[in-house]
């Protein structure tokens, strides 16, 4: 597979120094063995997350100093709104702090307890502000996703005939709001169809429930569309995502991704005569700060403007979603499994097929990622049983649909060679994964987010 060039030349460079392998494990041990604990001076590819690490470019970095820093009623405010308008077709946006403070102005907006929310796929944080508003979240995934080894596309869509059965079964009064993930990042990344938004859309208006649209990495999933959905061959990036987003009642995103910030989020309103735009406006307040700069600086939201342009660039898209594919090529050659295809921020490495004799109990993701650490100084995360944690009413540990590793791709941050170095660790471990006998477990965690905390040990 070709690597598709990079569209941007560096004008800004960071140096990265590589630790030795005894460094590292120290390092790890030192850190419980949770690679949120470690400093990002020793880490070398840090593959942690893509979100607020993205690059950001030579017109945002402009578009900083302009910022109007004003208390209420910034300029920097209306030309975000005017970006927005004009992306997403929306009269009123609500800037953020970052995508979890949209989530906690909005959920106990539609939730309380007894009430559901059910979901393609609940990022964590998501899930968590359902739970903390007194809600329970219900994860309503496509069968198809949950085999990572099988190719099919839109592997992140609504299993739509589920939706309509856990309706019915909850009562629609109880289900108090539906959220579409795009792109599907819980279950790799992986995109959801046009139409499976609008016949989500379709269910959403029979039984009156809100819809919305947790838009983390819209354009990454509007270019899956462009490309695989037939009907949108011919359509442009920006008429897919307003499509896209005229189905939904409301959005929150995190601009830490698609944004190309390394902060800032946004929540939306489709309807501006919306009783809940009053409500919306007094948890900012309350929570983020005045409704026209949201815990943001005038400059974050200048950046954040220009971010959203190029993010919707086909060229940059090419160029994205052609870096991971280039990655995924790379262990396809090498017999390695994660889930495929390939999703648009990252590659979900299947740790159940890399340590099938590992149990969920011993958190197989977590181990991968903590060998490609000491392998190569790589940073990943667990997204799988270990990041899922316990049952808020049993308190006893929940076993997760997928075991992944994630390997998050930062924007714009790391080149070709960066990728090979990537490759290379996971064949090496690939070759050595049968001496890895036993997991980790926990020694101490938190209630809520756990895995962000959570103190771990060897099993000897
Ligand atoms: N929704 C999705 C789909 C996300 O992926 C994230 C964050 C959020 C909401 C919350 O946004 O971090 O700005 O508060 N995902 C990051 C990740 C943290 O690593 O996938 P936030």
């Amino acid at each position: 597979m070709k690597y598709i060039p990079e569209p941007f030349k560096i004008k800004s460079v960071e140096p990265l120094k590589v630790l030795t392998r005894s460094e590292r494990e120290q390092k790890i041990m030192d850190a419980g063995y949770n690679l949120f604990g470690l400093s990002s001076k020793d880490v070398y590819i840090d593959l942690l997350t893509d979100s607020g690490t993205g690059a950001m470019s030579a017109q945002q970095w402009g578009a900083v100093m302009v910022g109007d820093e004003s208390y209420a009623g910034a300029s920097s405010f209306y030309k975000l709104r005017d970006t927005c308008k004009d992306i997403f077709g929306y009269g009123y946006v609500q800037p953020v702090h970052q995508g979890r403070a949209g989530e906690k102005v909005l959920m106990p907006i539609f939730l309380s307890p007894g009430k559901y929310s059910i979901s393609n796929m609940f990022f964590d944080t998501t899930r968590a502000h359902v739970e903390l508003a007194g809600g329970r979240a219900i994860d309503c995934v496509n069968p198809a996703a949950r085999n990572p080894r099988t190719r099919a596309s839109f592997k992140g869509n609504m299993d739509t005939a589920r939706l309509v059965e856990i309706i019915k079964e909850k009562g629609a009064a109880n289900v108090g709001v539906i959220v579409m993930t795009v792109t599907n990042n819980s279950a790799g990344g992986v995109p959801v169809s046009m139409a499976n938004i609008r016949e989500t859309a379709d269910i959403c208006r029979q039984y009156k429930i809100p819809y919305m649209l947790d838009a983390a990495r819209f354009a990454e999933n509007a270019f899956f569309i462009k490309r695989e959905e037939s009907g949108y061959e011919d359509k442009s990036i920006l008429e897919i995502v307003r499509e896209m987003f005229s189905y939904v009642d409301v959005f929150a995103m995190s601009c830490k991704k698609d944004g190309i910030v390394n902060i800032g989020g946004l929540v939306g309103v489709r309807d501006t005569n919306s009783n809940i735009i009053q409500k919306i406006k007094a948890n900012t307040i309350s929570y983020e700060g005045f409704y026209t700069y949201g815990g943001l600086s005038g400059r974050d939201l200048e950046a954040l403007s220009v971010g959203l342009y190029e993010a919707i660039d086909e060229n940059y898209l090419r160029y994205r979603i052609g870096q991971v594919e280039y990655l995924a090529a790379r262990l396809d050659s090498a017999g390695i499994a994660y889930q495929s295809p390939v999703g648009g921020h990252g590659v979900f490495l299947d740790a159940a097929d890399m340590f099938p004799h590992i149990p969920y109990t011993e958190y197989p993701a977590q181990v991968l990622a903590l060998e490609l650490y000491k392998e190569a100084g790589i940073r990943a995360c667990d997204i799988g049983s270990y990041m899922l944690g316990n049952d808020p009413d049993t308190g006893k540990q929940l076993q997760s649909e997928f075991e992944f590793t994630r390997l998050a791709i930062p924007r714009r941050v790391y080149t070709q060679a960066h990728m090979d170095v990537v490759a290379d660790a996971l064949i090496n471990i690939k070759a050595r994964a049968g001496e890895i006998k036993r997991g980790y477990k926990i020694l101490w965690e938190p209630d809520v987010l756990r895995h962000f905390q959570a103190q771990l040990e060897p099993i000897k």
